[in-house]
């Protein structure tokens, strides 16, 4: 232990002391339904930490039926702007019409909210803390509930959060590998799920440093924050999927991916050239392989330097070619941009010309040190690197120009936005390049080694020593004790525009990143943006999409990516993934081939690899390929129905990739499944996740089931099931009761998929029930969805109906077959169609054992239809 730690951890001592606090001047205002008081510092109590704040306010309002905000402030404190995180509409609702009660007892100052039954949604302790670097909030929990969320961070415990735990939120570059340690993105939100299913919830506004405890009974959760306010919203549910939707109200629903974004990405870090990525799309497509999207990493840029092509290995006019034939064959490209700007030394020739960086200064849009004089200089990549400030007024402007400029060169569709926690390689308040003759060192192995001359010039500085330490990269030091808040980003000092310091608005680095990134997008190419961004924060999902970092390939990530996929959805972000195959160390033929039948059928589904590890690209090997292509062949077939799903999570903040307790929380032992999950409420994937396992037990949920390859169908009493699974072969499950429109087999691009036949699936379920399903389908595109189809399904054991609810985008396709799961247990002698009112004409037909196949005859797509047979 160093000195500095040894007086740390002194004074982290210090803030245990009590602190209770009286309200006073309570009040409700009819105006604006809002509850008010102020809060006053009990005479009993000794707060260390609330040196200057002697009062604060205290407000409660009904933000809907379900949700309540409660707020305690003093003036002058950091609050996020509600451009970065929204804070949804409030209804103005009275207390009276809300689904909660509200209670709280003056002195000492507690609260709490009640659900109608008298369960406890949220209840805080009699210790508050509220000072100038450390707030603490506690609440009581159910202790028999389940609790889920808070990230990012790979558990190796799972999906569940596990009682005895702390969480700790502060944006950093460290490989989702690592598991049980803060990660990429901070996401201050949980729901607690009852045995019987019931499930409630809880956000806590704020952007600065934090731990979450959860107690080792389970029976309360400590939200321990080093600045800000509390700005807490709890959500009633009463189903997780309400609990979502009412938290997505408050920070907004994920934005609508273009349609080619729910194809097949292929990237890897360590292209030597860029004939490498040519001859890796010729390789899909001579293994008959889908592949949508083309990627380049770092590999590509001259001297990793931001907007610009390696003059040698990717001659700016071989990738104009490389990019213009993808568009020819219907592919796209995406590239990587990091947020760091290489900071140009006078005396080096070969950077005199860099734009970005002349530019970047003149517009004074860097992020600022402590002075808040000259830039703040980190090491990234590039080497000496000055970071874009997103708060500065001049930052949108910077960045679409240089992503524009750059766009002139070769049209990628998309970017990736990495390293923006923000990484540096360096760790100190200011740092100068001393010795620009070897720094940058320009070779792979030495880059990511800091040759920047750094110090602490004020070294009392209280952004940068706060005396509570978070558990910020703790168990992964060799003494496994928390680091700075500083080590390996900006310092917590330096400053933003407007006089703000990082230490309060680091976590919203990646979120306004691909914010400004998606903006700049859809002004330069006019049509919907994909953006993948590796740190994030609530509400990023209205911008971007997110990929689960730098997991490795292993078995333990395989399993690990679907809990880190599900949670995401939680958070509000539906298109995630994490790279196939693993990023880290060498992958293999047995795992790759197990990881597609995994990211498949993930939102966002991209096979990634690392500089030196060996080529893992699906045709590598026979097994693997085959796998590829049944798995991704399944997932081209359901893309519409995904796409689907999409919609309706932009539109109504519903969620894309499920844990089962999503879906059924009403059956407890769906409560801690986490090696299967589900697309919508009607696809369960149930994959291998063991090397030379060629079956695996999953859980179904009572009822019936039908393999999606097969059409086979299980009937189940909610039971786990063995399901013999080949090398090759996936598990995606039909959950009867569901109508699932796909496309025609055989696409190998989202194109394809776009312009292919449809086939209506309906799955019927074991009781004489009704099925149902819904379609939606637009140019995939354009920024404002104006023109759409949304077509609904419904079926009978004897008919299916077709009906359009929206029909202002002219689908060309055809649906040329319906397949009836399930439903041809006696003979079929007719069958006929009613297109569009006009009178019925006769249906050809087969029965093949359970399954009842239609052939129909210019029907297409939009059109409403009531199909029968007896
Ligand atoms: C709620 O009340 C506030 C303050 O009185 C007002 O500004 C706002 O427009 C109201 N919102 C709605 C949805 O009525
Ligand atoms: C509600 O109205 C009161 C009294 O006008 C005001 O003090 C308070 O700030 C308002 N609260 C909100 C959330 O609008
Ligand atoms: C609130 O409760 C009422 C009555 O129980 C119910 O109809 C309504 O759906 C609930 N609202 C929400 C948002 O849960
Ligand atoms: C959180 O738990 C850790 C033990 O895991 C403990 O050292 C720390 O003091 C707790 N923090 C708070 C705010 O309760
Ligand atoms: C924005 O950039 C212009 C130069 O293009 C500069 O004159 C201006 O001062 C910058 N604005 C701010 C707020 O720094």
């Amino acid at each position: 232990m160093t000195f500095q730690r040894l007086i740390l951890a002194f004074l982290a001592t210090l803030y245990l002391v009590n602190a209770e606090f009286d309200l006073t001047n309570t009040k409700w205002n009819t105006d604006n339904d809002t509850f008010t008081g102020t809060l006053k510092p009990s005479t009993s109590s000794s707060n260390t930490y609330s040196i200057d704040l002697n009062e604060l306010q205290f407000s409660l309002t009904v933000m809907s039926e379900s949700t309540s905000r409660i707020k305690i402030t003093s003036p002058s404190r950091y609050e996020i702007p509600e451009y970065i995180v929204g804070v949804g509409g409030s209804d103005n609702l009275s207390i009276d019409d809300a689904n909660f009660t509200f209670d709280y007892t003056e002195s000492p100052f507690t609260f709490t909210i009640t659900d109608l039954d008298g369960s406890t949604i949220f209840s805080s302790s009699e210790q508050l803390y509220f000072g100038d670097q450390y707030l603490e909030l506690t609440t009581s929990l159910e202790e028999n509930n389940k609790l889920f969320g808070l990230g990012e961070k790979s558990r190796s415990t799972g999906s569940v959060v596990p009682k005895g735990s702390k969480t700790t939120m502060w944006a950093r570059d460290m490989a989702a590998a690592e598991f049980d340690t803060n990660l990429y993105a901070s996401h201050p939100f949980y729901i607690s799920l009852s045995s019987s299913g019931n499930a409630n919830g809880a956000f806590l506004r704020n952007s600065n440093g934090m731990d979450v405890n959860y107690s080792s009974s389970g029976d309360s959760l400590t939200f321990a924050t080093l600045g800000g306010v509390i700005d807490l919203f709890t959500f009633t549910g009463p189903t997780p999927k309400e609990v979502v939707k009412q938290y997505q109200e408050i920070i907004g629903t994920p934005t609508l991916q273009p349609y080619w974004a729910l194809g097949f990405h292929q990237c890897r870090y360590g292209y030597s050239k860029l004939q490498d990525a040519k001859d890796v799309v010729q390789g899909y497509k001579d293994a008959s392989i889908p592949l949508d999207i083309a990627w380049l990493d770092i590999d590509y840029m001259n001297l990793w330097l931001d907007f610009t092509y390696d003059e040698v290995n990717f001659p700016a006019e071989e990738v104009k070619d490389f990019v213009d034939q993808l568009h020819d064959n219907n592919q796209k490209f995406v590239p990587i941009v990091d947020p760091g700007i290489l900071a140009v030394d006078p005396s080096w020739d070969w950077a005199q010309d860099y734009d970005a960086y002349h530019s970047g200064i003149s517009m004074d849009v860097f992020v600022k040190d402590f002075t808040n004089e000259k830039p703040y200089m980190g090491q990234v990549w590039p080497g000496p690197v000055h970071f874009p400030d997103w708060f500065h007024p001049n930052a949108t402007e910077f960045w679409t120009t240089q992503l524009k400029n750059w766009h002139d060169v070769a049209e990628f569709d998309g970017v990736w936005v990495d390293m923006n926690e923000v990484s540096n390689f360096c760790t100190g308040q200011v740092c100068e390049n001393s010795d620009p003759e070897n720094c940058p060192t320009h070779q792979v192995d030495t880059q990511t080694q800091c040759c920047l001359s750094c110090t602490d010039v004020d070294p009392e500085n209280a952004l940068d020593n706060p005396s509570f330490l978070i558990g910020n990269d703790e168990g992964i030091n060799d003494d496994k004790s928390p680091s700075p808040i500083n080590f390996k980003t900006i310092p917590a000092s330096a400053k933003h525009y407007g006089d703000l310091d990082e230490y309060n608005v680091h976590n919203l680095h990646g979120t306004m990143e691909a914010k400004v990134t998606s903006d700049a997008m859809e002004s330069i190419r006019g049509t919907r943006s994909f953006v993948l961004s590796r740190s994030s924060f609530p509400g990023h999902g209205n911008h971007a999409s997110h990929w689960t970092g730098d997991n490795a390939a292993t078995w333990e990530d395989l399993k690990m990516s679907i809990v880190t996929v599900n949670d995401f959805a939680l958070f509000g972000i539906s298109m995630v993934g994490a790279d196939i195959c693993g990023f880290i160390g060498d992958s293999n033929e047995e795992l790759c081939a197990r990881w597609i039948q995994v990211g498949a059928f993930h939102p966002f589904s991209r096979n990634h690899n690392t500089f030196g590890a060996a080529p893992q690209e699906f045709y590598r090997w026979d097994s693997v390929a085959e796998s590829a292509r049944r798995a991704l062949g399944m997932r081209y077939q359901i893309l519409p129905f995904m796409y689907t799903l999409m919609w309706k999570a932009n539109i109504n903040g519903e969620t894309v990739s499920n844990y089962l307790w999503s879906v059924f929380p009403e059956d407890e032992a769906t409560h801690g499944v986490d090696k299967q999950f589900m697309l919508g409420d009607s696809v369960l994937i149930s994959p291998v996740l063991q090397d030379q396992a060629r079956d695996v037990d999953a859980y179904f949920p009572a009822g019936k089931w039908y393999n999606l390859f097969t059409l086979e169908s299980l009937e189940s009493a909610g039971e786990v099931v063995n399901l013999a699974t080949e090398l090759e072969e996936a598990n995606a499950h039909l959950r009867g009761g569901k109508i699932l429109p796909m496309a025609a087999s055989g696409s190998l691009t989202t194109v394809d998929v776009q312009q292919n036949d449809f086939t209506l699936v309906v799955a019927l379920p074991s009781d004489e029930g009704d099925s149902s399903g819904e379609l939606f389908v637009d140019d995939g595109e354009s920024i404002v969805v104006a023109n759409f189809l949304h077509m609904v399904y419904s079926a009978t054991s004897s008919s299916l109906t077709s009906k359009a609810v929206e029909s202002s985008f002219d689908a060309s396709n055809a649906v040329s077959t319906v397949k009836v799961l399930g439903g041809a247990e006696a003979k079929v002698q007719s069958a006929t169609i009613q297109v569009n009112g006009d009178s019925k004409s006769n249906v050809d037909f087969v029965q093949e054992g359970e399954v009842l196949i239609f052939t129909l005859v210019d029907v297409g797509l939009g059109d409403e239809f009531v199909l029968e047979w007896s």
